[in-house]
Protein backbone atom coordinates (compact mmCIF):
# COMPACT_ATOMS: atom_id res chain seq x y z
CA UNK A 1 0.00 0.00 0.00
CA UNK A 2 1.18 3.35 -1.11
CA UNK A 3 1.51 6.22 1.34
CA UNK A 4 -1.15 8.79 2.13
CA UNK A 5 -4.11 9.09 4.64
CA UNK A 6 -6.84 6.46 5.45
CA UNK A 7 -9.80 6.46 3.02
CA UNK A 8 -12.93 4.71 2.04
CA UNK A 9 -13.06 1.64 -0.64
CA UNK A 10 -13.79 4.32 -3.27
CA UNK A 11 -10.78 6.09 -1.93
CA UNK A 12 -11.68 9.35 -0.16
CA UNK A 13 -10.05 10.21 2.57
CA UNK A 14 -11.39 9.61 6.19
CA UNK A 15 -11.29 12.15 8.95
CA UNK A 16 -12.50 9.73 11.63
CA UNK A 17 -11.85 6.10 12.08
CA UNK A 18 -12.61 5.80 16.20
CA UNK A 19 -16.53 7.32 16.78
CA UNK A 20 -19.56 6.49 14.44
CA UNK A 21 -21.57 9.89 13.25
CA UNK A 22 -24.65 10.06 15.69
CA UNK A 23 -27.42 12.40 15.82
CA UNK A 24 -26.68 14.57 18.33
CA UNK A 25 -24.28 13.36 21.12
CA UNK A 26 -25.01 10.16 22.61
CA UNK A 27 -28.08 9.64 19.99
CA UNK A 28 -28.70 6.94 17.66
CA UNK A 29 -26.14 5.83 14.49
CA UNK A 30 -26.68 7.90 11.08
CA UNK A 31 -27.15 6.27 8.20
CA UNK A 32 -25.05 8.35 5.87
CA UNK A 33 -21.96 7.42 8.07
CA UNK A 34 -21.07 5.72 4.61
CA UNK A 35 -17.79 4.53 6.35
CA UNK A 36 -19.35 2.81 9.31
CA UNK A 37 -21.89 1.10 6.80
CA UNK A 38 -18.85 0.16 4.42
CA UNK A 39 -17.01 -1.22 6.78
CA UNK A 40 -19.25 -3.63 8.56
CA UNK A 41 -20.64 -4.84 5.38
CA UNK A 42 -17.56 -5.92 3.95
CA UNK A 43 -16.81 -7.36 7.50
CA UNK A 44 -19.94 -9.61 6.61
CA UNK A 45 -18.21 -10.40 3.49
CA UNK A 46 -14.75 -11.80 4.60
CA UNK A 47 -14.97 -15.22 4.32
CA UNK A 48 -15.52 -17.36 1.18
CA UNK A 49 -16.97 -21.09 1.80
CA UNK A 50 -14.12 -23.25 3.30
CA UNK A 51 -13.27 -26.29 0.99
CA UNK A 52 -15.28 -28.96 1.86
CA UNK A 53 -12.84 -31.43 2.70
CA UNK A 54 -9.04 -29.95 3.14
CA UNK A 55 -10.70 -27.00 4.44
CA UNK A 56 -7.22 -26.68 6.69
CA UNK A 57 -3.81 -26.00 4.74
CA UNK A 58 -0.73 -24.32 4.29
CA UNK A 59 0.72 -23.51 0.99
CA UNK A 60 4.45 -22.31 -0.31
CA UNK A 61 5.86 -21.66 -3.94
CA UNK A 62 8.78 -23.30 -5.25
CA UNK A 63 10.95 -25.03 -8.44
CA UNK A 64 10.60 -28.06 -9.87
CA UNK A 65 13.82 -29.22 -11.44
CA UNK A 66 14.41 -31.83 -13.99
CA UNK A 67 17.03 -34.57 -13.23
CA UNK A 68 16.74 -37.26 -15.90
CA UNK A 69 15.36 -37.67 -19.49
CA UNK A 70 11.62 -38.66 -19.92
CA UNK A 71 11.14 -37.41 -23.07
CA UNK A 72 10.80 -41.37 -24.51
CA UNK A 73 7.59 -41.28 -22.09
CA UNK A 74 6.11 -37.78 -22.36
CA UNK A 75 6.04 -34.98 -24.16
CA UNK A 76 5.38 -32.59 -21.91
CA UNK A 77 7.56 -29.15 -22.57
CA UNK A 78 8.35 -28.78 -18.83
CA UNK A 79 9.68 -32.25 -18.65
CA UNK A 80 11.67 -31.65 -21.86
CA UNK A 81 14.93 -31.37 -20.53
CA UNK A 82 17.48 -32.29 -17.71
CA UNK A 83 17.94 -29.15 -15.94
CA UNK A 84 14.36 -27.33 -16.92
CA UNK A 85 12.81 -25.54 -13.80
CA UNK A 86 9.27 -24.47 -13.59
CA UNK A 87 7.77 -22.32 -11.00
CA UNK A 88 5.48 -24.51 -8.83
CA UNK A 89 2.64 -23.69 -6.03
CA UNK A 90 1.76 -26.91 -3.07
CA UNK A 91 -0.92 -26.61 -1.28
CA UNK A 92 -0.74 -28.75 1.82
CA UNK A 93 -3.48 -29.82 3.88
CA UNK A 94 -5.73 -32.00 6.13
CA UNK A 95 -9.06 -33.87 4.98
CA UNK A 96 -11.98 -33.97 7.81
CA UNK A 97 -11.25 -30.44 9.55
CA UNK A 98 -12.95 -27.74 9.28
CA UNK A 99 -10.67 -24.43 8.54
CA UNK A 100 -9.53 -23.61 12.47
CA UNK A 101 -8.97 -27.55 13.15
CA UNK A 102 -5.58 -28.41 14.82
CA UNK A 103 -2.84 -29.59 12.25
CA UNK A 104 -1.48 -32.72 14.76
CA UNK A 105 -4.16 -35.13 13.94
CA UNK A 106 -4.61 -38.80 12.40
CA UNK A 107 -5.79 -37.99 8.75
CA UNK A 108 -4.35 -38.13 5.15
CA UNK A 109 -2.53 -34.65 4.00
CA UNK A 110 -3.14 -33.48 0.78
CA UNK A 111 -0.45 -32.65 -1.34
CA UNK A 112 -1.55 -30.05 -4.20
CA UNK A 113 0.88 -29.31 -6.64
CA UNK A 114 0.45 -26.28 -9.18
CA UNK A 115 3.47 -26.39 -11.69
CA UNK A 116 3.37 -22.74 -13.72
CA UNK A 117 4.29 -24.65 -17.18
CA UNK A 118 4.56 -22.68 -20.53
CA UNK A 119 1.80 -25.37 -21.83
CA UNK A 120 -0.43 -23.94 -19.32
CA UNK A 121 -1.25 -25.22 -15.60
CA UNK A 122 -0.78 -28.71 -14.80
CA UNK A 123 -2.22 -29.72 -11.41
CA UNK A 124 -1.22 -32.78 -9.57
CA UNK A 125 -4.07 -32.75 -6.74
CA UNK A 126 -2.53 -36.10 -4.34
CA UNK A 127 -2.20 -37.17 -1.02
CA UNK A 128 0.80 -38.19 1.39
CA UNK A 129 -0.66 -41.84 0.38
CA UNK A 130 -0.25 -43.93 -2.53
CA UNK A 131 -3.93 -45.70 -1.84
CA UNK A 132 -7.14 -44.00 -1.43
CA UNK A 133 -10.41 -45.67 1.14
CA UNK A 134 -12.60 -46.35 -1.92
CA UNK A 135 -12.30 -47.32 -5.45
CA UNK A 136 -15.53 -45.55 -6.99
CA UNK A 137 -16.07 -41.45 -7.11
CA UNK A 138 -19.81 -42.65 -6.22
CA UNK A 139 -19.15 -43.38 -2.52
CA UNK A 140 -17.27 -39.99 -1.93
CA UNK A 141 -19.70 -38.12 -0.77
CA UNK A 142 -21.04 -40.79 1.50
CA UNK A 143 -17.25 -41.49 2.66
CA UNK A 144 -17.12 -38.13 3.42
CA UNK A 145 -20.25 -37.56 5.45
CA UNK A 146 -19.19 -40.18 7.64
CA UNK A 147 -15.82 -38.28 8.85
CA UNK A 148 -16.93 -35.06 8.58
CA UNK A 149 -19.46 -33.71 11.57
CA UNK A 150 -23.03 -36.17 12.41
CA UNK A 151 -26.10 -34.43 11.54
CA UNK A 152 -27.48 -35.09 15.18
CA UNK A 153 -25.04 -34.45 17.73
CA UNK A 154 -22.59 -32.29 15.41
CA UNK A 155 -19.50 -34.19 16.25
CA UNK A 156 -17.49 -37.34 14.28
CA UNK A 157 -18.83 -40.06 16.01
CA UNK A 158 -16.94 -43.04 15.63
CA UNK A 159 -20.09 -45.50 14.84
CA UNK A 160 -20.31 -43.38 11.60
CA UNK A 161 -17.00 -44.26 11.03
CA UNK A 162 -16.39 -47.86 11.50
CA UNK A 163 -19.82 -48.60 9.61
CA UNK A 164 -18.49 -47.42 6.66
CA UNK A 165 -15.34 -48.76 6.74
CA UNK A 166 -16.59 -51.98 8.26
CA UNK A 167 -19.07 -52.03 5.04
CA UNK A 168 -16.86 -51.02 2.34
CA UNK A 169 -13.46 -53.63 2.77
CA UNK A 170 -11.88 -51.97 0.01
CA UNK A 171 -10.78 -49.46 2.87
CA UNK A 172 -8.72 -51.94 4.57
CA UNK A 173 -5.32 -51.32 3.18
CA UNK A 174 -6.05 -47.15 3.48
CA UNK A 175 -7.16 -47.68 7.06
CA UNK A 176 -4.38 -49.61 7.46
CA UNK A 177 -1.80 -47.51 6.46
CA UNK A 178 -4.09 -44.68 8.51
CA UNK A 179 -3.39 -45.69 12.03
CA UNK A 180 -0.09 -47.09 11.18
CA UNK A 181 2.91 -45.22 12.00
CA UNK A 182 2.45 -42.81 8.88
CA UNK A 183 -1.11 -41.55 9.96
CA UNK A 184 0.21 -38.63 12.07
CA UNK A 185 3.25 -36.98 10.24
CA UNK A 186 5.37 -34.59 12.46
CA UNK A 187 4.81 -31.71 9.95
CA UNK A 188 4.51 -31.00 5.63
CA UNK A 189 8.12 -31.49 5.09
CA UNK A 190 8.54 -34.73 6.60
CA UNK A 191 6.51 -36.92 4.85
CA UNK A 192 5.94 -38.05 1.30
CA UNK A 193 3.60 -36.79 -1.67
CA UNK A 194 1.81 -39.13 -3.91
CA UNK A 195 -0.17 -38.41 -7.07
CA UNK A 196 -1.76 -41.97 -5.93
CA UNK A 197 -4.08 -42.42 -9.06
CA UNK A 198 -2.50 -43.78 -12.20
CA UNK A 199 -1.90 -41.29 -14.86
CA UNK A 200 -1.14 -41.27 -18.93
CA UNK A 201 1.83 -39.94 -20.12
CA UNK A 202 2.16 -40.13 -23.98
CA UNK A 203 5.15 -39.46 -26.04
CA UNK A 204 5.69 -37.17 -29.27
CA UNK A 205 5.40 -40.80 -31.44
CA UNK A 206 1.96 -40.78 -29.33
CA UNK A 207 2.79 -43.77 -27.90
CA UNK A 208 0.92 -44.43 -24.15
CA UNK A 209 2.31 -45.25 -20.54
CA UNK A 210 0.86 -45.30 -17.24
CA UNK A 211 2.54 -43.78 -14.77
CA UNK A 212 2.37 -43.48 -10.83
CA UNK A 213 4.47 -40.17 -9.21
CA UNK A 214 6.12 -40.65 -5.92
CA UNK A 215 7.40 -37.01 -3.73
CA UNK A 216 10.10 -38.73 -1.05
CA UNK A 217 11.02 -36.22 1.47
CA UNK A 218 14.51 -35.12 1.51
CA UNK A 219 13.84 -34.23 5.09
CA UNK A 220 13.34 -37.87 6.40
CA UNK A 221 10.61 -39.13 7.38
CA UNK A 222 9.19 -37.85 10.82
CA UNK A 223 6.17 -39.05 12.46
CA UNK A 224 3.84 -38.22 16.06
CA UNK A 225 2.78 -40.96 18.27
CA UNK A 226 -0.99 -40.57 19.37
CA UNK A 227 -0.31 -39.24 22.69
CA UNK A 228 2.75 -37.03 21.23
CA UNK A 229 0.19 -35.19 18.57
CA UNK A 230 -2.38 -35.02 21.24
CA UNK A 231 -0.42 -32.80 23.14
CA UNK A 232 0.69 -31.12 20.00
CA UNK A 233 -2.60 -30.50 19.24
CA UNK A 234 -3.71 -28.85 21.92
CA UNK A 235 -0.62 -26.79 22.71
CA UNK A 236 -0.24 -25.61 19.11
CA UNK A 237 -2.81 -26.10 16.45
CA UNK A 238 -1.51 -24.27 13.84
CA UNK A 239 2.21 -26.63 14.25
CA UNK A 240 2.52 -27.61 10.77
CA UNK A 241 1.61 -24.35 9.14
CA UNK A 242 3.93 -22.49 11.51
CA UNK A 243 6.46 -25.31 10.75
CA UNK A 244 6.15 -25.02 7.01
CA UNK A 245 6.29 -20.99 7.02
CA UNK A 246 9.27 -21.07 9.73
CA UNK A 247 11.54 -22.92 7.81
CA UNK A 248 11.17 -21.27 4.56
CA UNK A 249 12.02 -18.03 6.65
CA UNK A 250 15.07 -18.97 7.73
CA UNK A 251 16.05 -20.01 4.03
CA UNK A 252 15.69 -24.14 5.46
CA UNK A 253 13.41 -24.89 1.70
CA UNK A 254 11.88 -28.25 2.29
CA UNK A 255 12.87 -30.77 -1.19
CA UNK A 256 11.11 -33.98 -2.40
CA UNK A 257 12.97 -35.74 -4.86
CA UNK A 258 10.17 -36.51 -7.51
CA UNK A 259 10.35 -40.06 -9.01
CA UNK A 260 7.70 -42.09 -11.35
CA UNK A 261 6.40 -45.89 -11.82
CA UNK A 262 5.90 -46.53 -15.55
CA UNK A 263 4.45 -48.99 -17.02
CA UNK A 264 4.25 -49.46 -21.04
CA UNK A 265 0.28 -49.22 -22.09
CA UNK A 266 0.51 -53.12 -23.52
CA UNK A 267 1.19 -54.35 -20.01
CA UNK A 268 -2.07 -53.19 -17.99
CA UNK A 269 -4.82 -55.17 -19.47
CA UNK A 270 -2.54 -58.70 -17.66
CA UNK A 271 -0.97 -57.34 -14.33
CA UNK A 272 -1.65 -58.91 -11.38
CA UNK A 273 -3.47 -55.87 -10.15
CA UNK A 274 -5.71 -53.64 -11.97
CA UNK A 275 -3.26 -50.73 -12.39
CA UNK A 276 -6.69 -48.41 -12.66
CA UNK A 277 -8.25 -49.41 -9.12
CA UNK A 278 -7.06 -46.62 -6.36
CA UNK A 279 -7.24 -49.08 -3.14
CA UNK A 280 -3.64 -50.80 -4.83
CA UNK A 281 -0.39 -50.36 -5.52
CA UNK A 282 2.22 -51.34 -7.65
CA UNK A 283 4.67 -53.23 -5.67
CA UNK A 284 8.16 -51.69 -6.55
CA UNK A 285 9.58 -55.15 -7.56
CA UNK A 286 7.10 -54.89 -10.51
CA UNK A 287 7.95 -51.66 -11.65
CA UNK A 288 10.83 -49.72 -10.25
CA UNK A 289 10.15 -45.54 -9.02
CA UNK A 290 12.40 -43.85 -11.51
CA UNK A 291 14.00 -40.73 -10.51
CA UNK A 292 13.06 -37.67 -12.53
CA UNK A 293 13.48 -34.20 -11.01
CA UNK A 294 13.39 -32.72 -7.38
CA UNK A 295 11.03 -30.29 -5.87
CA UNK A 296 12.01 -27.72 -3.48
CA UNK A 297 9.84 -24.85 -1.92
CA UNK A 298 11.35 -20.96 -1.05
CA UNK A 299 8.70 -18.61 -1.38
CA UNK A 300 6.12 -18.12 1.34
CA UNK A 301 3.35 -16.41 -0.05
CA UNK A 302 2.55 -13.19 1.56
CA UNK A 303 -1.15 -13.36 1.92
CA UNK A 304 -2.80 -16.26 3.24
CA UNK A 305 -6.35 -15.73 2.24
CA UNK A 306 -5.46 -14.53 -1.34
CA UNK A 307 -2.67 -17.04 -2.30
CA UNK A 308 -3.69 -20.28 -0.47
CA UNK A 309 -7.84 -19.97 0.88
CA UNK A 310 -8.59 -18.91 -2.90
CA UNK A 311 -6.00 -21.60 -4.50
CA UNK A 312 -7.86 -23.77 -6.58
CA UNK A 313 -6.09 -27.45 -7.96
CA UNK A 314 -7.83 -29.58 -10.69
CA UNK A 315 -7.04 -32.51 -11.51
CA UNK A 316 -8.54 -32.19 -14.80
CA UNK A 317 -5.54 -29.54 -15.26
CA UNK A 318 -3.44 -31.17 -17.58
CA UNK A 319 -1.12 -30.45 -20.50
CA UNK A 320 0.16 -31.52 -23.42
CA UNK A 321 1.20 -35.53 -23.15
CA UNK A 322 -0.31 -36.15 -19.71
CA UNK A 323 -3.69 -37.04 -19.52
CA UNK A 324 -5.83 -39.34 -17.18
CA UNK A 325 -6.56 -42.90 -16.84
CA UNK A 326 -9.69 -44.69 -16.60
CA UNK A 327 -9.77 -44.69 -12.15
CA UNK A 328 -13.29 -44.36 -11.59
CA UNK A 329 -12.29 -42.13 -8.49
CA UNK A 330 -9.85 -39.82 -10.78
CA UNK A 331 -12.69 -40.17 -13.41
CA UNK A 332 -15.12 -38.39 -10.79
CA UNK A 333 -12.43 -36.04 -9.59
CA UNK A 334 -12.15 -34.53 -13.25
CA UNK A 335 -15.48 -32.82 -13.14
CA UNK A 336 -15.47 -32.21 -9.01
CA UNK A 337 -13.08 -30.04 -8.62
CA UNK A 338 -13.79 -27.33 -11.33
CA UNK A 339 -17.56 -27.52 -9.95
CA UNK A 340 -16.22 -27.04 -6.43
CA UNK A 341 -14.19 -24.29 -7.68
CA UNK A 342 -17.12 -22.52 -9.08
CA UNK A 343 -19.07 -22.23 -6.00
CA UNK A 344 -16.04 -21.36 -3.53
CA UNK A 345 -14.61 -18.65 -5.39
CA UNK A 346 -16.47 -17.81 -8.14
CA UNK A 347 -16.22 -18.33 -12.01
CA UNK A 348 -12.83 -16.12 -12.20
CA UNK A 349 -11.00 -18.05 -10.05
CA UNK A 350 -8.58 -18.89 -12.93
CA UNK A 351 -7.81 -15.42 -13.13
CA UNK A 352 -6.62 -14.80 -9.43
CA UNK A 353 -2.90 -14.12 -9.39
CA UNK A 354 -1.88 -17.69 -7.60
CA UNK A 355 -4.37 -19.84 -10.25
CA UNK A 356 -3.41 -18.34 -13.97
CA UNK A 357 -0.31 -19.53 -15.51
CA UNK A 358 2.69 -17.95 -15.14
CA UNK A 359 4.90 -18.96 -17.89
CA UNK A 360 1.99 -18.65 -20.72
CA UNK A 361 -1.36 -16.55 -20.79
CA UNK A 362 -5.17 -18.24 -20.99
CA UNK A 363 -6.23 -17.22 -24.27
CA UNK A 364 -10.11 -18.18 -24.17
CA UNK A 365 -13.43 -16.68 -25.20
CA UNK A 366 -15.12 -17.25 -21.89
CA UNK A 367 -16.00 -13.60 -20.96
CA UNK A 368 -17.22 -11.94 -17.96
CA UNK A 369 -19.17 -13.07 -14.75
CA UNK A 370 -18.93 -11.89 -11.55
CA UNK A 371 -15.47 -10.11 -10.63
CA UNK A 372 -14.51 -10.20 -14.32
CA UNK A 373 -11.47 -7.49 -14.69
CA UNK A 374 -11.57 -7.10 -18.22
CA UNK A 375 -8.45 -8.47 -19.44
CA UNK A 376 -9.71 -9.51 -22.80
CA UNK A 377 -10.14 -5.53 -23.67
CA UNK A 378 -11.91 -5.22 -26.91
CA UNK A 379 -10.88 -8.40 -28.62
CA UNK A 380 -13.31 -10.66 -30.62
CA UNK A 381 -14.80 -13.05 -28.25
CA UNK A 382 -15.81 -16.37 -30.78
CA UNK A 383 -13.86 -19.33 -32.70
CA UNK A 384 -12.94 -19.21 -35.65
CA UNK A 385 -12.98 -15.61 -36.03
CA UNK A 386 -11.10 -13.39 -39.35
CA UNK A 387 -9.44 -10.79 -36.62
CA UNK A 388 -6.52 -12.92 -35.75
CA UNK A 389 -8.02 -14.61 -32.48
CA UNK A 390 -6.49 -17.83 -31.05
CA UNK A 391 -6.80 -21.25 -33.03
CA UNK A 392 -7.72 -24.77 -31.91
CA UNK A 393 -4.30 -26.82 -32.87
CA UNK A 394 -5.86 -30.23 -33.75
CA UNK A 395 -4.24 -32.04 -31.26
CA UNK A 396 -5.86 -33.45 -28.15
CA UNK A 397 -3.54 -33.63 -24.95
CA UNK A 398 -3.53 -37.05 -24.58
CA UNK A 399 -3.75 -40.32 -26.60
CA UNK A 400 -7.25 -42.44 -26.82
CA UNK A 401 -8.03 -45.02 -24.81
CA UNK A 402 -10.28 -48.16 -26.32
CA UNK A 403 -13.40 -49.31 -24.92
CA UNK A 404 -15.86 -51.87 -25.94
CA UNK A 405 -18.89 -53.62 -24.16
CA UNK A 406 -22.39 -52.52 -22.66
CA UNK A 407 -22.84 -49.24 -20.68
CA UNK A 408 -23.63 -49.80 -17.21
CA UNK A 409 -22.70 -49.45 -13.54
CA UNK A 410 -19.73 -52.15 -13.73
CA UNK A 411 -17.73 -52.61 -11.11
CA UNK A 412 -14.33 -51.97 -11.19
CA UNK A 413 -12.60 -55.22 -12.94
CA UNK A 414 -11.07 -57.60 -10.82
CA UNK A 415 -7.29 -59.10 -12.31
CA UNK A 416 -5.72 -61.87 -11.42
CA UNK A 417 -4.48 -61.41 -7.88
CA UNK A 418 -6.65 -58.50 -6.83
CA UNK A 419 -9.05 -58.62 -3.56
CA UNK A 420 -9.80 -56.21 -0.85
CA UNK A 421 -7.53 -57.48 1.56
CA UNK A 422 -4.36 -58.37 -0.10
CA UNK A 423 -2.23 -55.59 0.22
CA UNK A 424 -3.24 -54.62 3.52
CA UNK A 425 -2.63 -58.05 4.87
CA UNK A 426 0.99 -57.45 3.24
CA UNK A 427 1.42 -54.03 4.58
CA UNK A 428 0.92 -55.48 8.02
CA UNK A 429 3.46 -58.50 7.09
CA UNK A 430 5.99 -55.72 6.30
CA UNK A 431 5.54 -53.99 9.90
CA UNK A 432 8.13 -54.53 12.82
CA UNK A 433 6.77 -56.43 16.16
CA UNK A 434 6.40 -52.47 17.78
CA UNK A 435 5.00 -50.83 14.36
CA UNK A 436 2.13 -53.64 14.93
CA UNK A 437 1.76 -53.08 18.43
CA UNK A 438 1.11 -49.49 17.54
CA UNK A 439 -0.97 -49.74 14.98
CA UNK A 440 -3.18 -52.30 16.60
CA UNK A 441 -3.29 -49.87 19.53
CA UNK A 442 -4.20 -46.89 17.79
CA UNK A 443 -7.00 -48.77 16.03
CA UNK A 444 -8.29 -50.28 19.00
CA UNK A 445 -8.27 -46.94 20.73
CA UNK A 446 -10.52 -45.78 17.36
CA UNK A 447 -13.19 -48.71 17.30
CA UNK A 448 -13.69 -48.87 21.63
CA UNK A 449 -16.00 -46.07 21.58
CA UNK A 450 -18.34 -47.52 18.74
CA UNK A 451 -21.75 -48.10 20.38
CA UNK A 452 -23.04 -51.13 18.46
CA UNK A 453 -21.56 -54.92 18.46
CA UNK A 454 -22.24 -55.35 15.42
CA UNK A 455 -20.32 -52.44 13.76
CA UNK A 456 -17.31 -53.05 15.76
CA UNK A 457 -17.29 -56.65 14.52
CA UNK A 458 -17.82 -56.44 11.19
CA UNK A 459 -14.88 -53.65 11.36
CA UNK A 460 -11.94 -56.03 13.05
CA UNK A 461 -13.40 -58.50 10.53
CA UNK A 462 -12.05 -56.80 7.62
CA UNK A 463 -8.41 -56.60 9.44
CA UNK A 464 -8.54 -60.20 9.62
CA UNK A 465 -9.63 -60.98 6.55
CA UNK A 466 -6.23 -59.30 5.78
CA UNK A 467 -4.41 -61.08 8.19
CA UNK A 468 -5.43 -63.54 10.87
CA UNK A 469 -2.99 -62.48 13.41
CA UNK A 470 -3.62 -58.94 12.87
CA UNK A 471 -7.73 -59.57 13.62
CA UNK A 472 -7.07 -61.66 16.60
CA UNK A 473 -4.64 -59.26 18.21
CA UNK A 474 -6.82 -56.39 17.60
CA UNK A 475 -10.07 -58.15 18.93
CA UNK A 476 -8.11 -58.63 22.37
CA UNK A 477 -6.82 -54.90 22.01
CA UNK A 478 -10.88 -53.89 21.30
CA UNK A 479 -12.28 -55.79 23.88
CA UNK A 480 -9.88 -55.11 26.87
CA UNK A 481 -10.74 -51.66 25.91
CA UNK A 482 -14.66 -52.29 25.99
CA UNK A 483 -14.49 -54.40 29.05
C1 LIG B 1 -13.93 -39.09 -6.16
C2 LIG B 1 -13.24 -38.76 -5.13
C3 LIG B 1 -12.99 -37.34 -4.72
C4 LIG B 1 -13.78 -36.23 -4.82
C5 LIG B 1 -15.18 -36.13 -5.40
C6 LIG B 1 -13.04 -35.12 -4.25
C7 LIG B 1 -13.50 -33.83 -4.14
C8 LIG B 1 -12.80 -32.78 -3.59
C9 LIG B 1 -13.31 -31.44 -3.46
C10 LIG B 1 -14.70 -30.98 -3.87
C11 LIG B 1 -12.33 -30.70 -2.91
C12 LIG B 1 -12.38 -29.22 -2.55
C13 LIG B 1 -11.84 -28.41 -3.71
C14 LIG B 1 -11.93 -26.93 -3.50
O1 LIG B 1 -12.88 -26.47 -2.87
O2 LIG B 1 -11.03 -26.22 -4.00
C15 LIG B 1 -11.19 -31.55 -2.72
C16 LIG B 1 -9.97 -31.16 -2.24
C17 LIG B 1 -8.84 -31.95 -2.27
N1 LIG B 1 -8.77 -33.28 -2.61
FE1 LIG B 1 -10.28 -34.41 -3.22
N2 LIG B 1 -11.81 -35.58 -3.83
C18 LIG B 1 -11.75 -36.92 -4.11
C19 LIG B 1 -10.68 -37.76 -3.87
C20 LIG B 1 -9.41 -37.33 -3.61
C21 LIG B 1 -8.22 -38.14 -3.70
C22 LIG B 1 -8.20 -39.62 -4.10
C23 LIG B 1 -7.17 -37.33 -3.39
C24 LIG B 1 -5.70 -37.65 -3.36
C25 LIG B 1 -5.15 -38.66 -3.98
C26 LIG B 1 -7.70 -36.01 -3.11
C27 LIG B 1 -6.95 -34.91 -2.78
C28 LIG B 1 -7.46 -33.67 -2.53
C29 LIG B 1 -6.65 -32.56 -2.11
C30 LIG B 1 -5.13 -32.56 -1.90
C31 LIG B 1 -7.52 -31.47 -1.95
C32 LIG B 1 -7.14 -30.07 -1.51
C33 LIG B 1 -6.76 -29.24 -2.71
C34 LIG B 1 -6.31 -27.87 -2.28
O3 LIG B 1 -5.30 -27.81 -1.53
O4 LIG B 1 -6.96 -26.89 -2.64
N3 LIG B 1 -9.06 -36.05 -3.25
N4 LIG B 1 -11.52 -32.84 -3.12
Amino acid sequence: MTQGPLTTEAGAPVADNQNSETAGIGGPVLVQDQLLLEKLAHFNRERIPERVVHARGAGAYGTFTVTADVTPYTRAAFLSEVGKETETFLRFSTVAGNLGAADAVRDPRGFALKFYTEEGNYDLVGNNTPVFFIRDAIKFPDFIHTQKRDPYTGSQEADNVWDFWGLSPEATHQVTWLFGDRGIPASYRHMDGFGSHTYQWSNEAGEVFWVKYHFKTDQGIKNLTAEEAGVLAGRDPDSHQRDLREAIERGEFPSWTVGVQIMPAADAATYRFNPFDLTKVWPHADYPVTEIGRLELNRNPRNVFAEVEQSIFSPAHFVPGIGPSPDKMLQGRLFAYGDAHRYRVGINADHLPVNRPHATEARTNSRDGFLYDGRHGGTKNYEPNSFGGPRQTGRALWEPTSVAGPTGGHPTPVHAEDDDFVQAGNLYRLMSEEEKERLVANLAAAIAPVSREDIAERAIGNFAQADADFGKRLEAAVRALRG
